[in-house]
């Protein structure tokens, strides 16, 4: 696309995201600030192409850009937002559907490129449930093709199709039962038996074929043809009239189970043919493994049967057979961990490396980005990509000028990784640079790390800027008017420097108002919206302060920890001694290990954080204290596992008391309310004993936490 698009226009905000986006060394945060641009362009972007008939940009960047967003959210489940555009593909933003709620949450799955990662997948599943190696590799699986598609999910009551509701965020969908209502693989009624209530999951596509022949129906009538089957898919769900969706010979494959009231079949498998019984199309190569190397076969076989299928698939899902296994194991965050999806390797090209570019990130790291010759890789256009850190870059002697190959792999952020030898040019190798090229401080490389740090600190622009970004970002200050493109200018003008400088914009009231594109009333807004934050939740503020490795779920962890503004930072404080109380405290946080409780400390160990800090709460009413987690059995409750458990593994119990709302932790103090002793539990046992702490055997921790008692739990 051109470069030569305004600066601060949709297009220009479109190709910075992409030169970021290459740019990163993708951490969640990093991910967080992404998807949240993105949830501001991409609708910019639909409403001139779809309402205004005039795309601002071209389809390679406005298909980048949407993957881009597809594969942040894939990546990291849970930043995936509320008013995230991927279900809103070729629609008006805010759509007339209905929105309904799912009886159970549509989750998504885990993803790995490489048998490594499948056979590691196979052993977290082994370490969990406490299997040896052998009985770990002759897990059954049921395999099926990945449809790339669009999830939805079909009510049954007694039997018959009551609603069907797109994926949504999750948690809530979009109803778009009428134009279901036209798919031929979707049964009005079921045969019974069934079930008085069942949701059903499977997946909406469009053949290739009928790909074909529906972009040739809409250029002969004038109309825009779709990118791909996927889009064609969803904008045909979509669709108003539920008789411009009967004309599209839209499919269905079902694969999933979502609320049921009555038992299911205890093999998925057996789940499988109960679906094609009630009438359902299962995929005909959805087939049950019998261990790890069948599994690896199936995913062999099906690399080199792609290609031929009238549909479009981007890998291979597994899922453990035995569904009592799979409620043993559970979920954690949005996916399953008795279920993954095994993508299909990387799309490769070669081309040539122009320049290395150094850029720097929120944190000071100077991130090494590769400015390509633009090239196509499997259908994305390319011309830029991340060459990770110094050490890459000299254990693959890349060079400027060097033809090299670069690979997008299921994830977005497209990668060099190697060079074509022998060269047909005659540069020196790449010297990494020890000096901030935005600031000019010097770079720092601590021991033991691949990453050089500018030490400019807060008056590197760059860090500056980036970390103003982060700090009203939505899990943070996430302050209304205040966007990316603001915080640049204000930077400029001065008015923003620090943190706490946000609270003090109100003093530029008049000017904000009269500058362009502001006006009164959005300078007033802000001015509110600045007013409204000056109360905040302390995980808030935890995370919006930019600590390294502290997301938003450590900042909650802490949070919940501390309690209160005072008491976190007063023992942050304490902990910066090695063997302190305090230290030991905070590493035996569940979540919180050693590395993260490093960065705590070395963040409080600098005086201009500190400094910071303090001006932040000097112009801040009031951080509010964290309150205890509210639902679940034992919420808000701290629980020690000690001695050896015999019925379930460590992992599994712990999985179970967090799912109930308790906190575990590793040492017993007086704040730990109940101590579950295994065999030959020793000095937490008497620690317990000692401080007066509620124990229970293993046995009394199973009725409790409402786990089948021993003996009864396979079927
Ligand atoms: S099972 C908890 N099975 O992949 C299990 N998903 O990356 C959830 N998909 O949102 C999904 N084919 O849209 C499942 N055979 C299959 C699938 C499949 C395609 C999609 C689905 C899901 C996404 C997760």
């Amino acid at each position: 696309m051109p470069h030569t698009a305004p600066p601060g226009s949709v297009a220009e905000q479109a190709r910075r995201l992409l030169a970021d986006n290459a740019a990163m060394e993708c951490d969640e945060a990093h991910a967080r600030t992404m998807l949240a641009r993105l949830a501001t362009v991409l609708p910019a972007l639909d409403a001139a192409y779809h309402q205004h008939d005039a795309p601002l940009v071209d389809d390679a960047t406005y298909d980048s850009l949407r993957r881009l967003n597809a594969g942040l959210e894939e990546r990291f489940p849970g930043l995936r937002r509320d008013d995230s555009p991927t279900e809103k593909v070729g629609a008006p933003a805010s759509g007339p559907f209905h929105r309904h709620r799912h009886m159970v949450p549509m989750l998504s799955l885990d993803n790995v490129f490489s048998r490594d990662e499948f056979e590691a997948f196979i052993s977290r599943i082994a370490r969990f449930l406490g299997l040896g190696e052998d009985q770990a590799r002759a897990l059954s699986f049921v395999a099926e093709p990945k449809i790339d598609g669009l999830s939805i999910s079909l009510t049954y009551e007694h039997g018959r199709f009551v609603r069907g509701t797109t994926r949504g965020d999750g948690t809530e969908g979009e109803d778009v039962s009428a134009n279901l209502r036209t798919l031929k693989d979707i049964p009005d009624q079921l045969p019974a038996p069934f079930p008085d209530v069942i949701e059903i999951r499977g997946e909406v596509f469009l053949s290739k074929q009928a790909f074909l022949e529906l972009n040739a129906a809409q250029e002969r009538a004038g109309e825009k043809p779709f990118a791909n089957p996927r889009n064609a898919a969803a904008g045909s769900l979509r669709q108003l009239d539920p008789k411009v969706t009967a004309r599209r010979p839209l499919s269905l494959f079902a694969y999933a189970a979502g609320f049921c009231d009555a038992p299911l079949a205890p093999t998925h498998h057996g789940y499988l043919e109960q679906l094609a019984a009630w009438g359902f199309v299962v995929n005909p190569l959805s087939t049950r493994v019998k261990d790890a190397a069948e599994a690896e076969a199936f995913m062999e076989r099906l690399t080199l049967e792609r290609s031929a299928l009238d549909y479009d698939i981007d890998g291979v899902v597994y899922k453990l057979d035995d569904r009592a296994l799979q409620d043993r194991l559970g979920f954690a965050g949005r996916a399953p961990r008795w279920a993954v999806a095994w993508k299909f390797a990387a799309e490769q090209a070669v081309t040539r490396l122009e320049k290395i570019d150094i850029q720097v990130g929120r944190t000071g790291a100077l991130t090494p980005v590769a400015f390509l010759e633009a090239v196509n890789v499997g259908g994305v256009i390319v011309t830029r990509a991340s060459l990770h850190n110094e050490d890459e870059i000299t254990r693959k002697d890349i060079r400027e000028g060097d033809l090299v190959h670069v690979q997008r792999a299921g994830d977005v952020i497209p990668q060099v990784t190697g060079v074509v030898l022998p060269r047909d040019h005659d540069r020196p190798p790449f010297h990494f640079p020890h000096t901030c090229p935005v600031c000019g401080a010097h770079a720092e490389r601590p021991e033991g790390e691949v990453v050089w740090r500018c030490s400019g600190g807060l008056t590197c622009p760059a860090q500056v800027v980036e970390r103003l970004i982060h700090f009203v970002s939505r899990d943070a200050f996430d302050i209304d008017g205040l966007g990316d493109r603001t915080i640049v200018e204000f930077h400029e003008l001065g008015w923003l420097r620090t943190p706490a400088d946000i609270f003090r914009l109100p003093e530029h009231e008049a000017e904000i108002a009269s500058r362009d594109g502001w006006g009164k009333v959005s300078a007033r807004n802000l001015v509110n919206a600045i007013a409204a934050r000056r109360t905040i939740e302390l995980s808030r503020l935890i995370y919006a302060l930019g600590i390294r490795r502290i997301g938003i779920n450590n900042a909650r962890l802490l949070a919940r920890h501390y309690g209160s503004m005072a008491n976190w930072r007063q023992q942050m404080e304490k902990a910066a001694v090695i063997g302190s109380d305090e230290r030991l405290e905070l590493g035996s946080i569940t979540g919180i290990g050693s590395a993260i409780a490093d960065e705590l400390v070395s963040f409080f160990a600098e005086a201009h954080n500190r400094a910071t800090l303090d001006d932040l709460t000097s112009v801040l009413a009031q951080v509010t204290d964290e309150e205890m987690v509210a639902e679940g059995a034992l919420s808000g409750k701290t629980i020690v596992f000690t001695g050896t458990l015999t019925t379930m593994t460590r992992p599994e119990a712990r999985a179970v008391a967090e799912r109930l709302g308790a906190r575990v932790s590793d040492s017993v103090s007086r704040k730990t309310d109940l101590v579950v002793l295994g065999e030959k539990a020793g000095s937490k046992a008497r620690k317990a004993a000692e401080l007066g702490v509620a124990t229970m055997d293993e046995a009394s921790w199973r009725t409790l936490a409402g786990m089948p008692p021993v003996g009864g739990q396979t079927t």
